[in-house]
């Protein structure tokens, strides 16, 4: 698939995903999402990209929403298939990545911009990034997960706050609510997400995606988390990482993980 909305940067494991249509203020339209979906298959299945970072191409916005002019003339039924099926293929997409997915929001993260970042498994901000979900301001509300996210990242009264206001909070607030673990200078963003990423790639490639599916089932319904970590903890013990990690450990010597 030719990519006209992103690029695809990968170096070392880390695969830095662009979306790239700053005239737009990296507005969401359908082809952004059919792109970013096939991008994250792919990278998924490359053994080779170990952290996938999602980003916005310029200074000014990570991704300041879903793209209005798409769906203004949308009926219900259009916008219920809107959401569905943003929610199926990108953001729980996302969520369920066995590949460790950052957020690097390096400006305006609002509506589906704070959605996407919220379905990614953590988030990074600079000190010039506006986070919120203004969609009540356009007589609709967050359709791509951000009604349920947000209340699990923020807690429900801020989240209520957050979306009745339609208001942007700045970064060090969207910290001290925890909605992003780190805030740095715009020049620091690119060499903070590295970083992490150097520390996830010491570990065990497939113990991080039983994490992720063990942590992401204490927020599914009808699914017992306690039961799904102990399967995914079972699991690790059948896995060369895990005779690996564990031999390098008694031989006071770095694991060298295969991701097997
Ligand atoms: N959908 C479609 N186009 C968008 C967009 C969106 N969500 N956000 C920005 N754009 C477009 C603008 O229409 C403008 O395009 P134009 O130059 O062809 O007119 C361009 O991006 C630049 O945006 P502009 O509004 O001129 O920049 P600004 O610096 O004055 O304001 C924002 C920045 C983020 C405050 C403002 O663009 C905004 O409020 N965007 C919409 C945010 C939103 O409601 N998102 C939720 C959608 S569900």
């Amino acid at each position: 698939m030719a990519l006209e909305n992103i690029i695809i940067e990968h170096e070392k494991g880390i695969a830095t995903i662009f979306i790239n249509r700053p005239e737009k203020l990296n507005a969401l339209n359908k082809a952004t999402i059919q792109e970013l979906h096939e991008t994250l298959k792919l990278a998924e299945q490359n053994p080779e990209i170990k952290v996938i970072v999602i980003t916005g191409s310029g200074e000014k916005a990570f991704v300041a929403g879903a793209d209005i002019s798409e769906f203004a003339h949308f009926s219900d039924e259009e916008g219920a298939t809107l959401a569905r099926k943003g929610q199926e293929i990108l953001f729980n997409f996302i969520e369920n990545l066995k590949t460790p997915v950052i957020a690097a929001i390096n400006g305006f993260a609002l509506g589906g911009g704070l959605e996407l970042a919220m379905a990614c498994h953590f988030r990074i901000a600079s000190e010039n990034a506006k986070m919120g979900l203004p969609e009540t301001s356009l007589g609709v509300i967050p359709g791509y997960g951000g009604t349920q996210r947000l209340p699990q990242l923020v807690g429900k009264g801020r989240a209520m706050e957050m979306i009745m206001t339609a208001g942007m909070i700045d970064a060090q607030t969207a910290k001290a609510y925890g909605l992003v673990n780190h805030v740095v200078p715009q020049a620091d963003l690119f060499a903070t997400y590295n970083q992490l990423a150097d520390k996830i790639m010491r570990n065990s490639p497939i113990a991080i995606s039983k994490a992720i599916e063990a942590i992401n089932a204490n927020f599914k319904d009808g699914v017992n988390g306690f039961d799904v970590e102990i399967r995914t903890f079972g699991e690790c013990f059948a896995t060369d990482d895990f005779k690996e990690g564990t031999n390098a450990f008694l031989e006071k010597r770095k694991a060298e993980f295969k991701g097997q």
